[in-house]
Order: C-alpha cells, then sequence, then structure tokens
C-alpha cells in the first residue's frame, strides 16, 4: 500500500478512455498486397499488426477506440465485430482455443469508425476524431509502429497526464541521419528523469535543422486542446496540416511533455521492420519459437 493511497482505494485514476488510430492512410509502400487489404490488416504472424495497436491501448485502460478509416477499410471494423458464422463452426468442431481467441478480439473494446473524407494530413485524421472524442483528454496510437511492453507506452502516457495534467508524448532517440523521418523535439534536458519539457517541435529537419535526436515514435497523450489549435491550423509541411505543428503551440501553452519508454518497438510501415517484427515475434512464439531458432541458426551457418 503507498503512502499516496492509504486505504488501498486505488486513488490513481486512469483518466484516459478514448483513443484515436489513424487508418485512412494507402499504404502504398505495401503494394501491391495493399490493393485490396488495409495495410492495418497485414499480419505479424497470425495477428493483424491493429490488433497490437488495440490491445496496447486496452492494457492502458481506453475503452473506446475510434479508428479513422478511409474507404476500403471495412474489414478493419469486421476484424473487431462478431462473426457468427465462424463463432458457431468453431464451437460446433469443438474447436474450443480458436473459439476463445475469437471471442477475446471482439470483447476488447468498443470499436468506432469515422471517416476521413480527404486526404489532408494526420493533424487533420486526428481532427476528424473531434465529434467522438469530444472535450476529453485521449491518446493517439499511429499504426506503423508496434510497441510490446507491459503494460506499455500508451499507460506511461497516461499515468504521466494522471499525474501532471500534461499531455504526454512517447520519444526515442534516433541516429542522427534518421531525424529526417520523423517529428524532432527540441526539450529542456534533465538528465534525473526520463520526463522532458518539450519546448519546441519540427516535423522532419534536416541533420543541420534537427534541434535534436529526440523523435516522435507515434505514441502521444494529448488534452483535448489540441483539437482546438488544430482547427486553427493552416497547411503545414508537404501540405499537409501536421500534427506536430500543433503539439508547437500546445507546449507553448498548457505544456507539453516528452516521456522515455523501454518498450520493444517496430517499425512495420516499412518493409524491413514489418520483416523484422514477424521474425521476432515468431521467435517468442509458443507455437514458432523452437523450430524459428533451429532454422535461425541453420539459416546463419549457410550465409
Ligand atoms: C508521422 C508524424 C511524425 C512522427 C511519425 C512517427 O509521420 O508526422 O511526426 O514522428 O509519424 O512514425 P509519417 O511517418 O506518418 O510521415
Amino acid at each position: 500500500m503507498s503512502g499516496d493511497d492509504p486505504y488501498g482505494l486505488n486513488l490513481q485514476m486512469k483518466p484516459i478512455r478514448k483513443a484515436i488510430i489513424p487508418a485512412a492512410g494507402l499504404g502504398t509502400r505495401f503494394l501491391p498486397a495493399t490493393k485490396s487489404i488495409p495495410k492495418e490488416m497485414l499480419p505479424i504472424i497470425d495477428r493483424p499488426s491493429i490488433l497490437f495497436n488495440v490491445e496496447e491501448a486496452v492494457r492502458a485502460g481506453i475503452e473506446d477506440i475510434i479508428i479513422i478509416a478511409g474507404r476500403g477499410k471495412e474489414s478493419i471494423e469486421n476484424f473487431f465485430d462478431r462473426s457468427y458464422e465462424l463463432e458457431d463452426f468453431l464451437s460446433k468442431a469443438g474447436k474450443t482455443d480458436l473459439l476463445e481467441r475469437i471471442k477475446h478480439v471482439r470483447n476488447l473494446a468498443n470499436i468506432i469508425s469515422i471517416r476521413q473524407k480527404e486526404a489532408l494530413g494526420l493533424g487533420h485524421a486526428v481532427l476528424t476524431g473531434r465529434p467522438v472524442v469530444g472535450d476529453e483528454p485521449f491518446a493517439v496510437l499511429l499504426g506503423d509502429e508496434i510497441m510490446i511492453g507491459k503494460p506499455g507506452v500508451t499507460d506511461t502516457l497516461s499515468k504521466s497526464f494522471a499525474k501532471t495534467g500534461l499531455s504526454s508524448v512517447a520519444i526515442m532517440n534516433v541516429p542522427k541521419e534518421d531525424v529526417v523521418k520523423y517529428g524532432i523535439v527540441a526539450v529542456e534536458e534533465d538528465s534525473d528523469s526520463d520526463s522532458f519539457k518539450i519546448l519546441d517541435v519540427i516535423e522532419k529537419p534536416s541533420v543541420e535543422k534537427a534541434p535534436s535526436t529526440w523523435a516522435l515514435p507515434g505514441r502521444y497523450v494529448f488534452s483535448a486542446s489540441i483539437f482546438k489549435e488544430l482547427s486553427r491550423l493552416s497547411p503545414g509541411k508537404n501540405g499537409e496540416i501536421q500534427l506536430t505543428d500543433a503539439m508547437v503551440k500546445l507546449a507553448k501553452t498548457e505544456g507539453l511533455l516528452g516521456i522515455t519508454f523501454k518498450d520493444l518497438r517496430y517499425d512495420t510501415g516499412d518493409k524491413f521492420g514489418y520483416v523484422q517484427a514477424n521474425v521476432e515475434l515468431a521467435l517468442s512464439h509458443p507455437e514458432l519459437g523452437a523450430k524459428m531458432r533451429a532454422y535461425i541458426k541453420d539459416l546463419a551457418g549457410r550465409l
């Protein structure tokens, strides 16, 4: 029992109940596979990548998941819905393990889908979720990244928000040449802490213009004020409404924290990261692990 909670009442409340997962992109990096399958449904072994994001949100206590979708993304909704025929088949066939796994998926969370009718950028995608989120703080998880942690980085951000009342976003150190791929933050350095005050944010700067090597890997918890900032923005980098531009405003008004994390991270929006996630997660997969380990050892000997 902690000193802050002498009666064990679990006073550490989790205020974040909603999460936005932008999923309207065309997935051009995975064409032709993504011509008729949303990239979010591409499997990491036997689980679509979006399931990892939804489970991460659920582990943070989130109940409502708002998918910002575009045309051709109906299979995401179907995936999280009940499939009567399949459940009936698995039940009659006595395949109880599989049936339980299927039920787990449909019972995870309330999945709410809303269409982004124009591809105007990540900031616009997040703003599209405003009518569902309303006036509450909320999380954003970018589907191109899979994070494996217990309970995970979204939970860490949610706890930071609960403790400080400040919007909190994940940050990670990247090699200097990679700053061009990310939103990069300038922070007030404090070496004793894993939480930094963010002073500025620059979307995909050149190596010369980057204020640091602290990058945004795509996990955020925002106060509802981010919507107000997003609604006032004009197009920024690449002619898009940039989430990072609204974060600059938030940093300068309410304040914004950058939080480091230790979760494993796979950039599954990239072909190499996608293959890496499949290989590494196969190594710890209950059915495949031993076989995969033997195979990799054998393969390494042949290279
Ligand atoms: C987006 C954001 C960027 C962030 C990145 C993480 O960029 O704009 O700030 O660092 O996601 O993956 P995108 O990769 O969608 O171009």
